[in-house]
This record gives structure tokens, C-alpha cells and sequence, in this order.
């Protein structure tokens, strides 16, 4: 099998980048992370690929007229890494059909909620203060709606009345390491399927 060649999108952190290559260093994603893009260019996740010797691009987008001509260089650098997947790792900057539709369902997002709750930009604190018992963690296909594409995966968090938001948004992150590179490995090998709104994982 041929291995694909990752991007990840990240504005922030990156901590789920850093776990995706840390999968890569341990085991084998089935994949490489080749390119790292941010909106921002002060992201810290830009510093953690300089730092595992990955490409690291970003564009500024108030540079751009509109957001069509942003994504058209971006979508320049992509074609130069012959990019298979876009892994979407706390990239809050929106995508316009430009590139979800040159990279149609080859694009995941993690968000930090069981979905279709608790959709947007604070899925965290807004879980948390709805007072769910139960929330968690979905990995899943990116369409032209926000949060809203085929599932892969999705993994529990529950909440006990002593928990603060802090531990809470921990104890997400942890799962989140945890799930994104096993969903990522999956689109790797081959082995997502999607009839529909639904996403078959396919047998070895
Ligand atoms: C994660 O909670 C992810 O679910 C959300 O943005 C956050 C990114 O965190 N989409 P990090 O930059 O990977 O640490």
C-alpha cells in the first residue's frame, strides 16, 4: 500500500498534531506527516514541526482579498506535496468548498464533543455547562457544513459531579490523543467506507 501524505491544519497549540507524530515515532500512522499549515503564524504547532524537521507553511490570511484567493495559495502548496489528506487539528479558521471540494472526503476533523452536540468553536465549556453527564470526542469526514460530516469515530467522557472544566478539558485532550491517530490510521489503510451519513470500517 502506498503511504499517504498528511497535512495538518492547526492554529494553536497542536497538542493533537504532537500526539499524531508521536504515533508516527512509536508505530506507524500508515502515513507521513509532510506538511504542517497555519492561519497563524505565531502558532506554536508551526514550532513543534520545525522541530520534527516537517515542512511548516503559514499564510496570513488578512493578506487576501477574499477567502478564495487565500485558499488557492494554500491549495498551491498542497499540490507541491502531493497531499492525500488534510488532517484538521484545531484549525479555526473556516474552509471554503475550494478545498473541501479538491479534497473531498479527504479531510478529517476532531472535535471536542460527542456530535451532533455541542457543535462550535467551545464544544468544551459549553458540554460542561449544559451539565451533561456524558460527552466526548468525534473524529469525522469535513463537508461544506460546520461539524457536520460523516462520523468515523467517537469516544466517551463522562462527568462526575466533582469535576471541575479543567479536568474535564483534560481528560478530552487525553482521548483525543488517543482516538485521532487510530482514526487517521484507519484513512491510511483504506479502511473507511462512507455510504452516506454513515462510515463503515472495513475488515483487515
Ligand atoms: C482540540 O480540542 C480539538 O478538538 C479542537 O481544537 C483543539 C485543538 O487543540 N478542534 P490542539 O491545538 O491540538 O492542542
Amino acid at each position: 500500500m502506498v503511504r499517504k501524505k498528511i497535512a495538518v491544519f492547526a492554529s494553536g497549540f497542536g497538542s493533537n498534531l504532537q500526539a499524531l507524530i508521536d504515533f508516527n515515532t512509536d508505530g506507524d500512522l500508515g502515513g507521513d506527516i509532510v506538511l504542517v499549515f497555519s492561519n497563524d503564524l505565531e502558532a506554536f504547532a508551526l514550532k513543534r514541526a520545525k522541530k520534527h524537521s516537517i515542512r511548516a507553511e503559514s499564510i496570513d490570511p488578512s493578506g487576501f482579498a477574499n477567502r478564495q484567493d487565500f485558499e488557492l495559495e494554500m491549495l498551491k502548496i498542497l499540490k507541491e506535496e502531493k497531499i492525500d489528506l488534510i488532517i484538521l487539528a484545531g484549525y479555526m479558521f473556516l474552509l471554503t468548498p475550494l478545498i473541501i471540494d479538491a479534497y473531498k472526503n479527504k479531510i478529517l476533523n476532531i472535535h471536542p464533543t460527542l456530535l451532533p452536540s455541542f457543535k462550535g468553536t467551545h464544544g468544551i465549556k459549553d458540554a460542561f455547562k449544559f451539565g451533561v453527564k456524558v460527552s466526548g470526542v468525534t473524529v469525522h469526514f469535513v463537508d461544506a457544513e460546520l461539524d457536520n460530516g460523516p462520523i468515523i469515530m467517537q469516544a466517551p467522557v463522562f462527568i462526575s459531579q466533582d469535576d471541575t472544566l479543567e479536568k474535564f478539558e483534560k481528560e478530552i485532550h487525553k482521548v483525543e490523543h488517543k482516538i485521532y491517530p487510530q482514526a487517521v490510521k484507519l484513512f491510511c489503510e483504506d479502511k473507511l467506507k462512507i455510504n452516506g451519513r454513515k462510515v463503515e470500517i472495513l475488515p483487515e
